[in-house]
């Protein structure tokens, strides 16, 4: 298996696509699609665009769907919720649709959605997302991060890492047998850095002082938990993503 890590939508190539990609937003978007599935949510639909969600979230009845939206870390108004994943609790998503919008994570799912495995990862899935490659046999992986309008995230680009660095001990590979771009060594070289001190490495990330400003303290500490969730987000049709069997 090759692994090849894109920091952002825009670096990721749009000439082809490989076996299975993977969207990271570690902050927040698919640590919250995680959580929200895995709270019983029976699916989350995805959207760039704000005015498709609420047309589409329209024709779904009322009491079971959710809306969220996100921009620049804040809630939209006229959503039921923002993009924190603490607010994905199963009293809240047990059997809804949740309808998401935000900055960037939204964008990375839809980049990558004519792959034909897409999955969506973040640290606090960590573990369900590398089990998924170690049985699947897969030639091609992209990881793709959400960045943040186009720029590089330290918090997706560490996430890469700790997939690869896993799935490449598990198979106990050599870096050069699973590393199909530059970007994989640098992601791997980060992991290995902030593996103890994930939380640290959000206080220092642009996005993380960014939530930290709009009092999201708690939201960069349960995403910067890893492994605790064991539900892996799989695309069932375009945007939609559902809980892998
Ligand atoms: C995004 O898509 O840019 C993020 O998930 C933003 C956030 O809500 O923290």
């Amino acid at each position: 298996m090759k692994l090849f890590v894109y920091h952002t939508p825009e670096l990721t190539p749009d000439s082809e696509v490989p076996d299975c990609a993977i969207a990271i937003d570690v902050l927040r978007a698919t640590t919250t699609i995680a959580t929200a599935l895995n709270s019983g949510a029976e699916a989350v639909q995805v959207f760039s665009d704000l005015d498709q969600l609420m047309q589409v979230s329209q024709e779904w009845p009322a009491e079971k769907r959710l809306r969220a939206g996100e921009r620049g870390g804040a809630m939209v108004p006229g959503c039921d919720l923002g993009n924190s994943p603490l607010d994905c609790t199963p009293e809240r998503m047990q059997g809804r649709r949740l309808f998401l919008t935000t900055t960037n994570g939204t964008r990375a799912l839809q980049r990558v959605q004519e792959s034909p495995i897409v999955l969506a990862a973040a640290l606090v899935n960590r573990d369900s997302a590398v089990q998924y490659l170690l049985a699947q046999q897969l030639e091609n992986v992209w990881l793709v991060g959400s960045g943040w309008q186009g720029s590089y995230s330290l918090e997706d680009t560490v996430c890469a890492g700790a997939i690869a660095h896993s799935v490449m001990n598990a198979n106990n590979s050599k870096l050069d047998d699973i590393a199909g771009n530059d970007e994989v060594m640098g992601a791997i070289a980060l992991y290995l850095q902030w593996q103890d001190r994930l939380l640290e490495l959000f206080h220092h990330a642009s996005h993380g002082k960014r939530l930290l400003r709009l009092d999201g303290h708690e939201d960069l500490k349960y995403c910067a938990e890893t492994d605790i969730l064991d539900v892996l987000p799989i695309q069932k049709e375009p945007g939609v993503l559902v809980k892998n069997d």
